[in-house]
């Protein structure tokens, strides 16, 4: 039995299989209708989501299989202080496979030591995001052809974006990338990230506080939002929130084959003016990321 909880739990041939297959079921949807016929994803959020939950569940409908799950903690027996692992037990009676978000980093882990079924990790804390990381990956390669020899720019909080932590995980391992890291020095990616990924593979980057000044320079473009959540002081939100917005002016000195994009959900930190821009991927970046993951039920289940 093979979980997900961190995205380098999946090698770079497993995350092309995955991403193969996604392909497939976008060219071939019919094909999978019954895929996953007679088997339950539950989907047990203890924190908010749109995306991340409703297209596991929309993946494991077109896959003809079922769902259940919560979607708020305080339905859930977690409010009488029922363990995490208690929790993940009893649920691995009622599924097949199980797909859990967490605001504290290493929940997941947790319950996989007491899982009985597959368990996948869809975000916890500040930690790892891999499902949004499959999700970025596939659009990468969708809207690049590649993804090696790319120059990539994460901008905004890169403290507590667990999405920009698993993504450059997963990058670090593909050929020729240039990585550009735009935060407020407040936001910089953790001290980890720096000695764990690029200090130990040898992979020089850059930090730098300015978005307009490497503009020119990038491939893709990875935005992303302040995340209040995480905030232990909300004056420090107010003041760092608004650092970086992008808009159409910004985009002058952009490559004309940019690819602009970001987990979502958004704020402040992309104008509406840009959705209407072609470089814009974000709305398809979270489309693609229900067919990821109907790939990723379909090879956690074989
Ligand atoms: N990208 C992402 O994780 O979005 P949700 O928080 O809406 O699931």
């Amino acid at each position: 039995m093979k979980h997900l909880i961190d995205p380098m739990d999946l090698g770079v041939e497993e995350i092309n299989d995955i991403l193969d297959l996604a392909d497939d079921i976008i060219a071939h949807r019919e094909k999978y209708s019954t895929a996953c016929k007679g088997k339950k994803l539950a989907t047990l959020f203890f924190e908010p989501s749109t995306r991340t939950r409703l297209s596991f569940e929309a993946a494991m409908m077109e896959l003809g299989g079922n769902v259940l799950g919560f979607s708020d903690a305080n339905s859930s027996s977690s409010t009488k202080g029922e363990s995490v692992g208690d929790t993940i037990r009893i649920v691995s009676y009622y599924a097949d496979i199980i797909a859990m978000r967490h605001p504290k980093e290493g929940a997941p882990m947790l319950a996989a030591a007491k899982a009985l079924v597959p368990i996948i990790n869809a975000g916890d804390g500040g930690h790892n995001h891999p499902t949004q990381t499959l999700t970025d990956l596939m659009t990468i390669r969708r809207e690049k052809g590649r993804l090696s020899d790319l120059t990539i720019g994460f901008c905004g909080d890169l403290k507590f974006g667990r999405t920009v932590h698993s993504l450059i995980k997963a990058m670090s391992r593909y050929e020729n990338i240039r990585f550009i890291l735009i935060s407020p020095e407040e936001l910089q990616i953790p001290d980890y990230i720096r000695t764990e990924v690029f200090d130990k593979k040898g992979i020089s980057y850059r930090q730098v506080s300015s978005m307009d000044d490497v503009m020119p320079e990038l491939d893709i473009l990875y935005m992303t939002r302040v995340q209040k959540e995480r905030f232990f002081n909300e004056a420090d939100y107010i003041r760092l929130k608004d650092t970086y917005i992008l808009d159409c002016k910004k985009l002058k000195k952009a490559k004309p084959d940019l690819s602009i994009l970001h987990p979502l959900p958004r704020v402040n930190e992309i104008s509406t003016e840009v959705d209407d821009d072609p470089r814009a991927c974000y709305f398809t970046q979270a489309h693609n990321g229900k067919f990821v993951r109907m790939a990723l039920i379909m090879t956690m289940l074989a």
